[in-house]
């Protein structure tokens, strides 16, 4: 299994181009299903999850071809299966978001569960719920969602949790819809306004979205389109607190610098200078880090996807910094690890208390998911010594050569095979 070894104590200098947006990424792909015409997609990260998702895609019967030059071909001709198994879903829970278009399109789906995961319980009730409210049948059996509908219809639904993958869901489902379906408490994160976007360019009728109400208008069909995908405002954060918490001075170009508008700003209080430009932000990082307390809430807010990252920069501040974390009840893994690297941190309930200006030291830890993962890394460029990183699995589904693009800023940083 791949490790990361990293030593610590160089200074991030130069450029970084940021790949397409992985959480954009998935649900355009899983939207494919809507039409039987070709979707062609560009930007696409090549990324672990994303080839997990083409694996479905074709198991159910698509021709998916994605290529590491970031463009793609989909095709919903036929299919010859209506299910998500456990074996994928468990690997990659966005795998849920094939549940809406399938149903919405081929009037029945099987979906397995996706069950918890390090960061939390993570139920998907309000995607049932949505789906039932427009009319379809949703049975739990043997660990499988099985769904049904001869026509989907319009629905007024609220959502008491404000939830990504659940207002994409709906929201494709109520493209084929009967009538009218209002969306409402919804999701408004960059990625959801994205897929309204290409959805709209298959013929759909939605607007509101970007804000807390969406309204679709059900059409007969959808058609075949051409879409960029979206940057990846997470993967532009995380080369942003890398630049800060090496003191360095990073540009990190090919990204929306309003889509991290939150996690920009609160860098700004720790301290850091940011100059941000239409399509790409500059970093420079500053001494003292400023120790300063966050919140994670939904978009626009600041993310819960930066935490981690977040985290490790506070464990170099000049003081004490609270997190809170507001949307996944388990989300301090990393926390763990950091303390086995020499960091300060205390966990109580739902919030870290971290107290900074202790040096960290190489060892070798270990990665619990996705933004754990990259936390780690953050923190090892820090380090005094050498930092071993395992299970860098978790890395690979969301990176693309993060590790090359982190050198190419001047990390002593390889991958070890
Ligand atoms: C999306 O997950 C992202 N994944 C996550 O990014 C991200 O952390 C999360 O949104 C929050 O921003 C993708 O887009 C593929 P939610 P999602 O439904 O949609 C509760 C990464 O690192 N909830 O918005 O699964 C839930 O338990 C990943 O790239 C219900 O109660 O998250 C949580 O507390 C990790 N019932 C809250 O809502 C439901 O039916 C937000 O979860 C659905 C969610």
């Amino acid at each position: 299994m791949d490790k990361i070894r990293v030593i610590g104590g160089r200074r991030l200098e130069g450029s970084v181009e940021i790949s397409g947006a992985k959480n954009a990424a998935l649900p355009a792909m899983a939207a494919s299903l809507l039409t039987t015409d070709i979707l062609y997609l560009e930007n696409i990260p090549y990324v672990r999850d994303i080839l997990t998702c083409r694996k479905l895609l074709q198991q159910i019967g698509i021709d998916a071809e994605v290529r590491e030059n970031g463009t793609a071909e989909l095709r919903a001709a036929e299919i010859r299966s209506h299910e998500a198994p456990y074996e994928l879903v468990k690997t990659m829970r966005a795998a849920i978001l094939v549940l809406g278009p399938m149903l919405a399109r081929w009037k029945k789906a099987r979906v397995s569960l996706p069950g918890g995961c390090a960061i939390g319980a993570r139920p998907v009730n309000l995607h049932i719920m949505g789906l039932e409210r427009m009319g379809a049948r949703c049975d739990v059996v043997h660990g499988y969602i099985e769904a049904s509908a001869e026509g989907l219809h319009g629905s007024y639904i609220l959502m008491d949790t404000v939830t990504v993958t659940g207002t994409e869901n709906l929201m494709m489902a109520a493209t084929l819809a009967e009538g009218e379906t209002i969306l409402d408490n919804a999701a408004c994160e960059p990625e959801i306004s994205d897929l309204a976007g290409l959805l709209r360019s298959m013929g759909a009728r939605i607007d509101g979205d970007g804000t807390r109400t969406i309204r679709i208008e059900g059409v007969k069909e959808l058609h075949g389109c051409r879409h960029r995908i979206i940057p990846d405002r997470i993967e532009a954060g995380t080369f942003a607190v890398a630049a800060a918490i090496t003191r360095g001075d990073v540009k990190v170009c090919n990204c929306d610098p309003q889509h991290l508008a939150a996690v920009l700003a609160q860098l700004g209080q720790t301290g850091a200078e940011i100059v941000m430009e239409p399509d790409s932000f500059r970093v420079r990082g500053s001494e003292p880090i400023l120790s300063r307390n966050v919140t994670t809430q939904p978009y626009p807010a600041f993310p819960t996807d930066m935490q981690a990252q977040y985290m490790a920069l506070m464990t170099q501040g000049d003081g004490t910094s609270v997190i809170t974390e507001t949307i996944f009840e388990n989300r301090f893994m990393h926390a763990l690890e950091m303390i086995r690297m020499g960091a300060d941190i205390t966990i109580d309930g739902r919030q870290a208390i971290i107290k900074g200006g202790k040096p960290l030291t190489g060892a070798r830890v270990l990665a619990s998911d996705l933004r754990a993962s990259a936390s780690l890394v953050l923190a090892a460029l820090v380090a005094q010594g050498e930092t071993w990183i395992d299970r860098v699995y978790h890395l690979d589904r969301g990176y693309y050569h993060i590790e090359e693009k982190l050198a190419r800023l001047g990390a002593n940083i390889e991958r070890i095979v």
